[in-house]
């Protein structure tokens, strides 16, 4: 998508979110699936994540690190800093966690992979994720991973790049952030991300 429609989409989507929650007190799922997606499957050409069978806490903690511009203030961020935009206008958080949870349970069918890489040296790699997201990439909200399973294969390659090069998980506040910046780091070369998220794309 062009640069100047992208924008229209944020500037709209923004002036939604503030408009339907100054009238309702709720937030309307649809202003969310407008870039995420039906059922909030993901939707590559707008980079906006799945969301569906991500746990609720993990949304919930992602929304609190936007509004508190702990992610998505990178400069280089484009699409991190959209998100911030739309999480800065959902101002009732209880409202923004029904949704969350609606989302959360949605259960549209899997994604197909789109990641070209090793995904037997990516089973090698995954060894030191698990510790963290779990043996099925299930996640662990006592070490506050998410899950990674049936995630968008394109976006996590994206955030494990965020992370290594600095633009997610910098913010000394971010602790989780930084866990995971630190567990970035640990992959050899750029090859080894596309070949764990290859890997990923497998887990049920
Ligand atoms: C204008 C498009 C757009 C709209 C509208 C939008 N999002 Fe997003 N959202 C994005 C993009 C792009 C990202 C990825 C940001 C990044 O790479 O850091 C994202 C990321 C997220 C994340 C982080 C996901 C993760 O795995 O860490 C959450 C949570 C989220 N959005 C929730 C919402 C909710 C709730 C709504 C509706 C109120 C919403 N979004 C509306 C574009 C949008
Ligand atoms: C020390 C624990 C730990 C280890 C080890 C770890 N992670 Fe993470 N990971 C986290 C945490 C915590 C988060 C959430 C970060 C946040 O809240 O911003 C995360 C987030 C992520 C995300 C972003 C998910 C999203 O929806 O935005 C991806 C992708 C990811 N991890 C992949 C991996 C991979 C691949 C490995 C192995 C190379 C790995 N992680 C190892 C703790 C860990």
């Amino acid at each position: 998508m062009r640069l100047s429609s992208r924008l229209a989409v944020v500037a709209a989507a923004w002036l939604l979110v503030v408009a339907f929650s100054a009238i309702a007190a709720e937030v309307d799922p649809g202003l969310c699936t407008l870039c995420h997606g039906a059922d909030t499957r993901g939707n590559a050409a707008v980079r906006a994540p799945r969301l569906a069978g991500l746990q609720p806490w993990y949304l919930s903690a992602q929304i609190k690190a936007y509004q508190a511009n702990l992610r998505g203030t990178h400069p280089a961020d484009v699409p991190g800093n959209e998100m911030r935009f739309i999480a800065a206008a959902l101002t009732d958080q209880a409202a923004v966690d029904k949704v969350l949870s609606q989302f959360s349970r949605s259960s549209p069918s899997m994604p197909s992979p789109t990641i070209a890489g090793d995904a037997t040296r990516g089973e090698q790699l995954y060894g030191t994720c698990a510790a963290c997201h779990g043996g099925r990439g299930e996640g662990n909200e006592a070490v506050k991973a998410p899950a990674l399973a049936g995630g968008s294969d394109w976006y996590q390659l994206a955030q494990l790049r965020n992370f290594t090069q600095g633009l997610r998980g910098m913010e000394p506040a971010d602790l989780a952030g930084q866990q995971m910046r630190a567990a970035a780091s640990g992959l050899p070369d750029a090859q080894a991300a596309a070949d764990v998220v290859a890997y990923i794309s497998t887990l049920r």
